[in-house]
């Protein structure tokens, strides 16, 4: 089913469930998974089959990350930016019309805490541990933390984990609003399934205009916001 050098791509009924597949290094995210990850998720977009996108993580974490070995080897900042520009893999993921949820077990770190952050349901292991290590190594978080973490926890709370690097574990990523369940670690997979179940069982077109609603609503005012969810509700009718 998976033709992919980095990532599994499964599918079985509607419910797809990419893993990241780079154990040996805790499933940094370099150039070949971004390519992966890209060519995946488009295809989870485009088979109206596919209902609901798991996103997990291969070996004993989720991910820790970018690729510390790729820093510093794109050709120049030039380039780099067009890259990003070209391929907006966040927003890509972040804008898939259809529910994604992100099983998180072990590290989450940097570019894996914010994939997680870019799914719209969170399930964690009870040893998942999430942080933004960025600041330390001399940049900030750019696969959208800086504007989805404060989106989803209290804004202070999302202020010490960019500034300190601090990660937190599995309890209080709950506490803070990070993750939406912890299960034990043995029970992670079954319990993002059946959630991922429910929700194939919902009608596709009302999950896309709900998830639409909250995404997009988030960056209007409120007298906007209520007139984008009316013009949805009526298309719905
Ligand atoms: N990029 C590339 N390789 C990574 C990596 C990353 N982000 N994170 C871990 N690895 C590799 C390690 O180099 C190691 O490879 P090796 O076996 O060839 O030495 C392997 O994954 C296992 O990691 P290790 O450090 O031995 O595991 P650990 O359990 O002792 O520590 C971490 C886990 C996550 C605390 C530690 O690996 C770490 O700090 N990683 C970097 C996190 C980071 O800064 N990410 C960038 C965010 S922008």
């Amino acid at each position: 089913m998976s033709a992919f050098e980095t990532i599994r791509y499964e599918k079985d009924g509607g419910v797809v469930r990419v893993t990241l597949n780079r154990p040996d290094v805790l499933n940094a995210v370099n150039l070949q998974m971004r390519d992966d990850l890209w060519e995946g998720f488009h295809a989870f977009r485009d088979d109206p089959d596919a209902r609901v996108l798991i996103l997990r993580g291969d070996g004993k974490a989720f991910s820790a990350g970018a690729d510390i070995g790729d820093f510093g080897t794109a050709p120049s900042l030039v380039e780099a930016r067009r890259a990003r520009r070209e391929r907006d893999l966040w927003a890509l993921l972040l804008h898939l019309p259809k529910p994604t949820i992100a099983a998180v077990h072990g590290y989450a770190l940097g570019a894996g805490c914010e994939m997680s952050l870019l799914c719209d349901l969170r399930v964690a292991a009870d040893d998942a541990r999430f942080g933004l290590p960025e600041v330390g190594l001399g940049y900030i978080p750019s696969a959208g933390g800086t504007q989805t973490l404060p989106r989803t926890v209290p804004p202070g709370v999302a202020r010490q984990m960019i500034l300190t690097g601090d990660p937190i574990d599995a309890a209080e990523a709950f506490r803070v609003g990070l993750v939406h369940r912890v299960v034990p670690n043995e029970e992670l997979d079954a319990a993002a399934l059946a959630w991922a179940e429910t929700l194939a069982g919902s009608d596709a077109g009302v999950l896309a205009a709900a998830k639409a609603a909250v995404l997009r609503g988030l960056d209007l005012p409120l007298a906007d916001g209520l007139a984008l969810e009316s013009r949805l509700a009526a298309q719905l009718r």
